[in-house]
C-alpha cells in the first residue's frame, strides 16, 4: 500500500499544480508540447517577417502557367511572347504563324466565332460596315483593302491579343486557339471578292472534318 502511494502521490501533486492555474482561469496552465496546440507555421493571411513585403500568402512565380483546366489546350496556356510595342507587333508579323490546321472544322468554328465577336464592327464580309459602325462606332478598314489585304497573320493575332487603336483586346474573351480559328476565317475575307475557297490542309488536325 505504501509503495503504491509513493507513485500516486507525486503524480497527483503534479497534476493538481499543472492542470489549472489560479491566476487566470482563461490561461491553459502548463502545456505539454505546445507545438501540438499552436502550430509554428504561419497562417495564410498573417504577416510574415521572412519576406520583404511581410505577406505569408505568396504570388505564383513569374511565368507560372495554370494547369488542369479542361477547356484550355496547351496552346492557350502558353504566355504570349511578344511585347505590346510597335516592335513586338512587327516581330509577331514576321515570326508568328498559325499553329492550327486549316481544316473545315476549324474554319467553321472560326466563322461562328467571327460572327459572335467581330461582325459587329467588321461586318459580315469584313468590309468594316458592322452595326456598330453604322451607329457611328469606330470604322475598321475592310480586310481586302490595300491596307489590310496583305496583313500577315502574326500581326492579326497580335492585334487580337492587345487591341489596336479603337479595337480592344480580345484576349480575355477568346482563347488563343479560338482567335487562330477566327484568323483563318478572316483570311478568306482578305481575298478580293471576300468569299474565298478554303485552302484545304487536313494534315495538321485529327478532328473529323464535317459540318
Ligand atoms: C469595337 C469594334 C471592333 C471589334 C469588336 C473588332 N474590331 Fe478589329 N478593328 C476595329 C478597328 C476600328 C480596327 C482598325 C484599327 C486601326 O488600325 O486603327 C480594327 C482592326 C482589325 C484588324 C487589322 C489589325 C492590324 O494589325 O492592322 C484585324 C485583323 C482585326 N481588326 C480583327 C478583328 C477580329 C478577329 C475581331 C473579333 C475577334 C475584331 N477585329 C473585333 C474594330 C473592331
Amino acid at each position: 500500500m505504501k509503495k503504491i502511494l509513493n507513485y500516486i502521490l507525486p503524480v497527483a501533486i503534479l497534476a493538481s499544480v499543472s492542470s489549472c492555474s489560479n491566476e487566470d482561469p482563461k490561461k491553459p496552465g502548463f502545456e505539454y508540447m505546445p507545438d501540438m496546440y499552436r502550430s509554428p507555421s504561419y497562417e495564410t493571411y498573417t504577416s510574415n517577417p521572412n519576406f520583404p513585403d511581410s505577406m505569408t500568402a505568396r504570388q505564383p512565380v513569374k511565368g507560372t502557367i495554370a494547369r488542369g483546366d479542361a477547356i484550355y489546350t496547351d496552346l492557350d496556356r502558353m504566355p504570349y511572347p511578344y511585347p505590346e510595342t510597335p516592335e513586338g507587333y512587327e516581330q509577331a508579323g514576321v515570326e508568328l504563324k498559325n499553329p492550327l490546321g486549316k481544316t473545315e472544322l476549324n474554319m467553321a468554328e472560326g466563322k461562328r466565332l467571327y460572327q459572335n465577336y467581330c461582325i459587329i464592327c467588321h461586318g459580315e464580309k469584313g468590309m468594316g460596315d458592322g452595326p456598330v459602325v453604322l451607329r457611328n462606332g469606330p470604322k475598321p478598314p475592310a480586310y481586302n483593302s490595300d491596307l489590310l489585304k496583305n496583313l500577315p497573320e502574326g500581326k492579326m493575332f497580335h492585334t487580337t491579343q492587345f487591341g489596336k487603336n479603337m479595337m480592344g483586346s480580345h484576349s480575355s474573351q477568346l482563347t488563343a486557339s479560338q482567335r487562330w480559328k477566327i484568323i483563318m476565317y478572316v483570311q478568306t475575307l482578305q481575298l478580293p471578292d471576300g468569299t474565298a475557297a478554303v485552302p484545304a490542309d487536313s494534315t495538321k488536325s485529327t478532328a473529323p472534318a464535317k459540318m
